[in-house]
């Protein structure tokens, strides 16, 4: 089975995933409306019915035409639409399911006391000075919904308030150390460090301040060298300003290298990449750098973003022209998604982002991350293998669509080389 097929199969078994949750939610809904005084009118259980097929309709497009190029603004919209729907729908379902859970308990109680109280023996049977029993008083049924559902809303605000809040705090990132096996890596190169960060998406929530953390805690590990793989801004050219405020400070002896992203062509790429280059960042642009490091020399390959009309061989040809094939190298690709391309070429390291870590994470088990990511991308986050290749792929430090992350921290990424 190619990793292509897998691929599939991981996006279709996601897609089946949400189209089941999808399902369990219609018909919580629906037995809950149904319970109503009024019923569920025909004409709204229609209308439900229509939102949550068109709502799931997102999925089966990733799935099946996630390769059709669409303006940002469509993409975006519908992104943060379906996202947030979901994140409504999870909350509803909880909700629902924990009232329903509080409603059994509750109706339980009281079936036990009703068997009690038909135990107990009547007041004539029991001592005579005892003539009347003081009447209970008659249970508030409205008082006790209040409470039901208040508690529910509570459990879910207690729940999902902290939860989004937590892990939405741009300033807690995980440096992440990784030794990279190479084989033939001349002794000089053995303790290389190369510092990452991608996917900065310089915007309406990430400028100077928010970068400046990211900048100071790289200088600090004091690597080799530092890449930054792509999608420095959201869509616009003035977001690149505020960027490279923050990483001019960037200090590395053998230099900063950056390559384009998909976000950076949703401006003006050249425009993006001229600024970078004012700002100390070496873009590589379907280019290579050779560093010589104590005479031993370290490709650095960058490639602009791969897309419809700019393929893989294409860039990557270009890119090596004049470089000689047997030196170490790294390839900077801002999307993952071609490792067996570049295990072809014969690449020793490719570094990627693009994906954000999934930027939502229900779960990890063992090293399968389950995201929704999973529908777009076979290559979520860590290092993938194919033959002499390695990937690694970065969590990046930004957001797109909605400013959160789930349970997938920032990274700043320390790759450290070592001989085979
Ligand atoms: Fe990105």
């Amino acid at each position: 089975m190619s990793h292509g097929d897998i691929f599939l199969l991981v996006r279709i078994a996601v897609l089946i995933a949400v189209t089941v949750f999808h399902v369990v939610a219609w018909k919580l809904l629906g037995s809950e409306l149904s319970r109503r005084k009024n019923g569920f009118p025909p004409r709204w259980r229609g209308g439900m019915g229509m939102l949550f097929i068109l709502m799931a309709l997102p999925g089966v497009w990733i799935v099946f035409a996630g390769d059709i190029p669409l303006p940002s603004g469509v993409l975006t919209t519908a992104t943060v639409t379906y996202m947030i729907w979901n994140v409504l729908l999870v909350l509803m379902t909880l909700f629902l399911f924990l009232r329903r859970l509080m409603h059994r308990r509750l109706l339980s109680g009281a079936v036990e006391r009703d068997q009690r109280q038909e135990t107990e023996p009547l007041p004539s049977e029991r001592q005579p000075a005892e003539q009347q029993r003081v009447p209970a008083p008659a249970v508030d049924e409205s008082r006790r919904t209040f409470l039901r559902e208040g508690a529910a809303g509570l459990t879910i605000i207690s729940l999902g308030g902290p939860l989004i809040g937590a892990v939405s705090r741009d300033d807690e990132f995980e440096v992440v150390h990784k030794s990279v096996r190479i084989r033939n890596l001349p002794k000089q190169l053995e303790g290389f460090r190369l510092a990452m960060i991608s996917d900065i998406h310089s915007g309406p929530f990430m400028d100077t301040s928010d970068i400046d953390p990211y900048v100071s805690r790289i200088n600090g590990l004091k690597p080799d060298a530092i890449l930054l793989p792509g999608d420095f801004i959201q869509n616009r050219n003035e977001e690149i300003e505020p960027a490279c405020d923050a990483l001019q400070k960037l200090r590395a002896p053998y230099g900063v290298y950056g390559s384009t992203g998909n976000h950076d062509y949703f401006a003006d790429a050249d425009y993006v990449s001229k600024e970078l280059e004012l700002a100390g960042v070496r873009m590589l642009r379907n280019e290579h750098a050779v560093l010589d490091v104590g005479g031993a020399p370290l490709a650095l390959i960058g490639l602009d973003d791969v897309r419809s009309g700019h393929p893989f061989d294409t860039l990557f040809r270009q890119a090596v022209k004049g470089l000689d094939a047997r030196i170490p190298n790294v390839v900077l690709c801002h999307k993952p998604y071609y490792l067996e391309e570049a295990s072809e070429w014969g690449v020793d390291l490719m570094v990627s982002g693009h994906t954000h870590g999934g930027q939502i994470v229900i779960a990890r088990v063992f090293d399968a991350v389950i995201t929704p990511a999973a529908l777009i991308s076979g290559y979520i986050e860590g290092l993938y293998k194919l033959d002499r290749t390695q990937l690694y792929v970065t969590r990046g430090i930004g957001t797109v669509g909605l400013p959160i992350r789930v349970n997938c921290p920032p990274e700043v990424t320390i790759l450290t080389l070592q001989r085979a």
